[in-house]
């Protein structure tokens, strides 16, 4: 290992792939040739997981088929996988430990689960997409002791979820922003959660197993935890009583990483923040009495980027504009999985199409070679 490398794999190529790229000095995210803020006005989650899964925008004809297999798939899940999630509700699993946990039974039937091959995958992955929102909302529905509500086969896939979490029909512009955010989360090239995912996928394991790990590496509060930690970091500012700017510069002072802030690849405004603050303005005025989140975002995010020269990540806005579509806060993380499911399978896809196991070495550091002593003589 280099003297000036700090570990992390920082700056290493370990894959070729289509799927995404990012200009980290310009902030510019593509997704298979497409900028993603084309994609965010333009696009909506269904066609834009279809291009990351095949590599080109689907004709009208391939969508309709695709879009009617993702509406099906709602329907189509075990009894168990919904006796697990009421289970896992009841005993109180957090809500990643829960979906960590249900999309393991996803293939507890499905005579593909071993079918490495692409037909299988893209399959499997249509199951998956469809069935994470349908445990999401049971679990979240079943934890407040609420029925769970039906799929609706007419709508989106962003509406859909929101009609089964909350039991009403959502406004267009809730559906917007939602389908916007699930756009934005969809992939993001080599994070962590896909590189376990791509390693799981190069031992010639299976896809769902892949995204069950997957799942585990982006649960951490420097992935895509951190927008769980956003929230609970602006709750704690606004009950604080003190000012906004001097409670964020005592937690700089006191180097308390602020969550939200900060990447590995973007040394400028991550374009998907960007989107997701502008979204998060727009429902903070449908929201009287609670803009001050959106308020307080705004002032936490001028402190850092002057103290720190830090900008927001993906995660910072998502938490005010997931709060402001009625979505509980210890829930966020599972919305970033259940959009990033796409990515995750579409890296699986590549991978088991082109496999070379994934086997990196380490240096050793540790004691020089020695003989061994018996226990009594220690
Ligand atoms: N707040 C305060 N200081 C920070 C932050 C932050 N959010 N992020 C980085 N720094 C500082 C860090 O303390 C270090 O300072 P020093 O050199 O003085 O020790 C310096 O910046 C470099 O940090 P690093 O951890 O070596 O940099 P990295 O490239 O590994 O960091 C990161 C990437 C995302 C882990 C980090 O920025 C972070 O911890 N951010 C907060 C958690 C977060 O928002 N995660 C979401 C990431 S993006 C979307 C996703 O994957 O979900």
């Amino acid at each position: 290992m280099a003297d000036n490398d700090k570990g992390g794999l920082e700056g290493i190529v370990v894959a070729r792939s289509r799927m995404c790229s990012i200009d980290g000095q310009n902030g510019v995210l593509i997704y298979g040739g497409y900028d993603v803020k084309e994609l965010a006005k333009a696009s909506n989650y269904e066609e834009t997981a279809y291009l990351l899964l095949r590599g080109e925008l689907p004709s009208r004809e391939q969508y309709d088929e695709f879009d009617g297999r993702l509406k099906r798939a709602r329907f189509n899940h075990s009894k168990e996988m919904s006796d697990v999630v009421d289970a896992l509700a009841a005993r109180g699993a957090a809500p990643m430990e829960m979906l960590r946990t249900a999309v393991s039974t996803d293939s507890f039937d499905d005579p593909l689960k071993d079918d490495n091959s692409e037909d299988a995958n893209f399959a499997k992955t249509i199951g998956l997409i469809g069935r994470i929102p349908v445990i999401i909302a049971r679990y979240t529905r079943r934890r407040r002791g609420l029925e769970p509500v039906d799929a609706d086969p007419e709508l989106s896939h962003a509406a859909n979820f929101l009609w089964m979490l909350h039991g009403e029909k959502p406004s267009d512009h809730a559906v917007k922003t939602f389908d916007t955010a699930l756009i934005l989360h969809a992939d993001h090239e080599m994070n962590a959660s896909t590189f376990t995912a791509r390693v799981i996928a190069s031992t010639l394991s299976d896809l769902h197993s892949a995204i069950v790990g997957a799942i585990g590496a982006l649960k951490g509060p420097l992935h895509g935890g951190a927008n769980e930690q956003v929230m609970l970091v602006l709750e704690e500012l606004h009950a604080s009583g003190k000012k906004p700017a001097d409670a964020v510069r005592e937690k700089l002072e006191r180097k308390e990483r602020i969550m939200g802030f900060g990447h590995r690849v973007y040394k400028t405004y991550d374009p998907r923040a960007m989107i997701l603050k502008e979204m998060a303005r727009d429902l903070a005025v449908e929201h009287p009495g609670e803009e001050y989140l959106f308020e307080l975002s705004e002032e936490t995010e001028q402190v850092v980027t002057h103290e720190k020269k830090l900008y927001p990540n993906v995660d910072f806005y998502s938490a005010s504009t997931y709060h402001y579509l009625g979505i509980p806060t210890d829930v966020f993380t599972t919305i970033f999985a259940m959009s990033r499911v796409v990515g995750w399978a579409a890296h699986v896809i590549e991978q088991h199409n082109d496999n070379r196991l994934i086997r990196p070495s380490s240096e050793y550091v540790g004691p020089p070679p020695r003989a061994y002593v018996e226990i009594a003589e220690r």
